[in-house]
């Protein structure tokens, strides 16, 4: 049975009941409009832990000025419906009004690894992404938080963001999910029409050519940041934003691969902004 609260004490008195029936608790934050790569986050939530809980918010504090906030897809119905097919134990769909009451004056800024790649681009978002982790945290007292791989810079914010202020839920970071094209699954991928679809794979073409060209060896960053670039950039109608090849935990630039190496793109399709990136760890000399 999913239970649905909109109220931070219900879900701490669902948490309180689970925990004393000796439970371990994971969380799932989202923005909802679910899609596979939610649905992966929470199978291995679902494996991990006795009680799940689903957060569904479309957090205002993230969304900058111009951007889809009002826009962003809300299909409650749906949502819950995947909830129950995964065997959520509880989905905690809060208002903005329950999340930032009146007099509500705190925000939590992660510095350095906030201010470049997406950082740069959209200014106060990570302040907000930290912010709701971080009451997010608070509400559900989690002992483990599910992430994508898709995010990758809010994964490394988030790690930090926990680190720093020795925040108690366990960071699991899992994968990320593509759809059949190789385009990356996202909920904003639903803007896109079927020809700005079909030009948004370059994305993922080119860095499944930076995936290869690490394969046969390639270890000079810059060589490979602008064999990236450059295949975005030939492509009709794909504005790209940046292409970063970078330590996957720091964030920071790197000349040459080491063992772990993340290669993330940022790009503009028609209104649609979209990330993509690759994770390679564990990579011989
Ligand atoms: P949202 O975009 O809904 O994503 C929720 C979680 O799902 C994030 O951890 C994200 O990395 C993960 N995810 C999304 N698409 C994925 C994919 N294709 N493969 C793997 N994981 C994927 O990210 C947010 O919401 C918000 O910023 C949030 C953390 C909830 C704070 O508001």
């Amino acid at each position: 049975m999913t239970a649905l609260a909109g109220r931070k004490r219900e879900v701490r008195a669902a948490v309180l009941e689970a925990r004393q029936r000796g439970e371990r608790v994971g969380l799932v934050p989202t923005m909802g409009a679910l899609h596979a790569g939610h649905v992966s986050l929470i199978r291995t939530a679902r494996e991990e832990n006795a009680f799940v809980v689903v957060s569904i918010f479309v957090n205002p504090t993230q969304f900058g000025p111009g951007e889809d906030f009002e826009r962003y897809p809300r299909p409650l119905g749906d949502d819950l419906e995947i909830c129950r097919q995964e065997g959520v134990d509880l989905v905690f769909a809060p208002t903005p009004e329950e999340m930032y009451p009146e007099g509500f004056a705190t925000t939590v800024h992660v510095a350095g690894l906030t201010a470049k790649m997406c950082g740069a681009a959209r200014r106060g978002h990570f302040d907000g992404v930290a912010t709701v982790v971080a009451k997010l945290f608070g509400i559900v007292a989690p002992d483990a938080a599910y992430f994508g791989e898709k995010d990758a810079q809010q994964l490394a914010v988030i790690r930090r963001m926990a680190a720093d202020l020795d925040l108690a839920p366990e960071i699991r970071a899992c994968p990320l999910v593509r759809d059949a094209d190789g385009l990356a699954t996202s909920s904003r991928n639903r803007y896109l029409a079927p020809e700005e679809r079909a030009r948004a794979l370059v994305l993922s073409r080119a860095l499944a050519e930076a995936r290869q060209a690490l394969a046969d060896g390639e270890r000079d960053a810059s060589r490979l940041a602008r064999s990236v670039r450059r295949r975005i950039e030939e492509a009709d109608g794909v504005a790209l934003e940046y292409v970063a090849v970078a330590d996957p935990d720091t964030l920071e630039d790197i000349q040459r691969v080491g063992r772990q190496v993340l290669v993330a793109v940022a790009a503009t399709v028609g209104a649609t902004r979209l990330i993509d990136n690759i994770l390679v760890r564990n990579l011989g000399s």
